[in-house]
């Protein structure tokens, strides 16, 4: 089984909708039992709370439905999960800071390091909470195409 975290600040925007996505693409594909899949922000201000309406309602758009709480990182995730995709820079290194092993290091990974474009590796999935509608839609396709190429990665993984 791969157990994946997904990690934004607030929990709330971005990781919630890469959670909902890479949950949706397993289920599509049958492969539920071989996965596990969360997010958690780094920050602690929205613990508990179900995902921003304006993220819930553009993923409402695109066909896929949020319903998960936020939590907040702790360490003990680095135990708890194989890989650990950060939506930008700002927070992989407050994960980053968290570790207390080589082992934990290696797990920690941006996003965007799955993008097809590689001159997009090592870039931020915008934060979307300060701004307009249009944003969600960007977050949105950013984290679809993400998402696609790293579901593939670890399914190459499995089957080799
Ligand atoms: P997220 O977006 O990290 O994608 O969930 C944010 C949510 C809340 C805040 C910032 C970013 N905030 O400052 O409350």
């Amino acid at each position: 089984m791969k157990k994946i975290l997904f990690v934004c600040l607030g929990n709330i925007c971005r990781s919630p909708l890469a959670e909902g996505l890479m949950t949706n693409k397993i289920v599509k594909l049958g492969v539920e039992e071989q996965f596990k899949i969360d997010s958690c922000g780094t920050a602690d201000y929205h613990i508990g709370e179900l995902p921003d309406e304006r993220t819930s309602e553009n993923a409402n758009k695109n066909g896929l439905e949020l319903k998960q709480r936020a939590r907040q990182f702790e360490a003990a995730d680095f135990n708890r999960f194989d890989h650990i995709l950060v939506m930008d820079n700002a927070n992989k290194m407050r994960i980053i800071g968290q570790a207390t092993s080589e082992e934990h290091l290696h797990k920690v990974q941006l996003m965007r390091d799955f993008e097809t474009d590689s001159s997009l590796h090592g870039t931020d999935v915008p934060d979307p909470y300060y701004g307009g509608n249009e944003g969600f839609q960007n977050v949105f396709n950013i984290l679809d195409r993400c998402t696609d190429n790293l579901l593939n990665y670890h399914l190459q993984a499995i089957e080799n």
